[in-house]
């Protein structure tokens, strides 16, 4: 035993929802050389040795409460990884929506609870969240998965940008009350990172930023580089952290913030912004 243990993950069980390809299966590679035992949930197969799968549609409710029923506890850390483009029917639901009414029947189940960790992907595409809350919080207010559903439906909301302001916003409204649990919640807001999901859009995914990876002699990042800093936001070692979602953007918003790249600026400023009409 030494101090930095506090970092490994020996003798903890995990989930790892959307753990198939990306971020989420380089999220079950590192946690469990970290000496996890590891359950993945996803809607495309897993076969990794030593790794429970469980199928799951994060659209479908009945599907998300089968999928953790048979998953049962303990679970030590809930890593939400998976996540579709615009324009995938029912993004709200898999995005967002679903993530919620997982953790949250989980916890409810007593399958997560003191000293538990979960770790929400983001994206820096929701780097605006703290000035769009009144309609994010309008929204959160809706728990039931239905309703919440109909409302990002009838309020033209169904969209990736919502959906990661959204799960920014989850988190920092749930650190206090999971905290009274002695449960922690984080995220990660990546940039462009080389996934098939990202290929899959890469114009837009991973066109984002290449004048500052040019400048600065980079790569897009790699799913392990993503994974990282999340296993650790679900570590022992992160103890003292909750409520936070940290830009993992190899420094691009910052950079834009201060203008110390200065085409980024524009970019992040508009990203910072609010994006409905009305700062909250
Ligand atoms: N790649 C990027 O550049 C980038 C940047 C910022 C944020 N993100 C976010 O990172 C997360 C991981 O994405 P990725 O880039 O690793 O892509 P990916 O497509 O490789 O991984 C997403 C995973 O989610 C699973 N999934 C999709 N729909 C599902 C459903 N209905 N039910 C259950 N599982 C489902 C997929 O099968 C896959 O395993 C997403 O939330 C995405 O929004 C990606």
């Amino acid at each position: 035993m030494g101090l930095f243990d506090a970092f490994r993950y020996d003798g903890k069980r995990v989930l790892v929802v959307g753990g198939a390809t990306g971020m989420g299966a380089a999220v079950v590679q590192v946690v469990k050389d970290a000496g996890a035992e590891v359950v993945v949930m996803d809607r495309a197969d897993v076969d990794v040795d030593g790794v429970k799968f469980i199928r799951l549609d994060l659209s479908d409710k009945a599907s998300i409460e089968s999928a953790i029923d048979e998953c049962g506890g303990p679970l030590d850390a809930l890593f939400e990884c998976a996540g579709v483009a615009d324009g995938t029917p029912g993004i709200e639901r898999i995005n967002f929506i679903g993530h919620r009414h997982l953790v949250e029947r989980a916890i409810e189940k007593g399958y997560v609870g003191k000293g538990g960790a979960i770790g929400f992907i983001s994206s820096a595409a929701g780097f605006g969240w703290q000035n769009n809350l009144k309609i994010t919080k309008e929204f959160l207010a809706i728990t039931d998965f239905d309703e919440a559903t109909k409302w990002t439906q009838d309020n033209g909301k169904a969209d990736y940008m919502f959906s990661k302001l959204t799960i920014n916003t989850y988190v920092a409204q749930q650190a206090f009350p999971l905290l009274k649990k002695g449960i922690r919640i984080n995220a990660i807001m990546p940039g462009p990172t080389d996934t098939p999901l990202a290929r899959a859009n890469a114009d837009m995914w991973l066109g984002f930023g290449q004048d500052y990876r040019d400048e600065t002699g980079i790569e897009p990042s790699t799913p392990l580089e993503q994974a990282y800093p999340l296993v650790f936001l679900c570590s022992d070692a992160a103890a003292g952290v909750t409520g936070i979602t940290m830009v993992t953007d190899a420094g691009y918003f910052a950079s834009g913030v201060v203008e110390s790249f200065e085409p980024a600026g524009p970019v992040v400023g508009f990203l910072s912004g609010p994006m409905y009409g009305d700062a909250s």
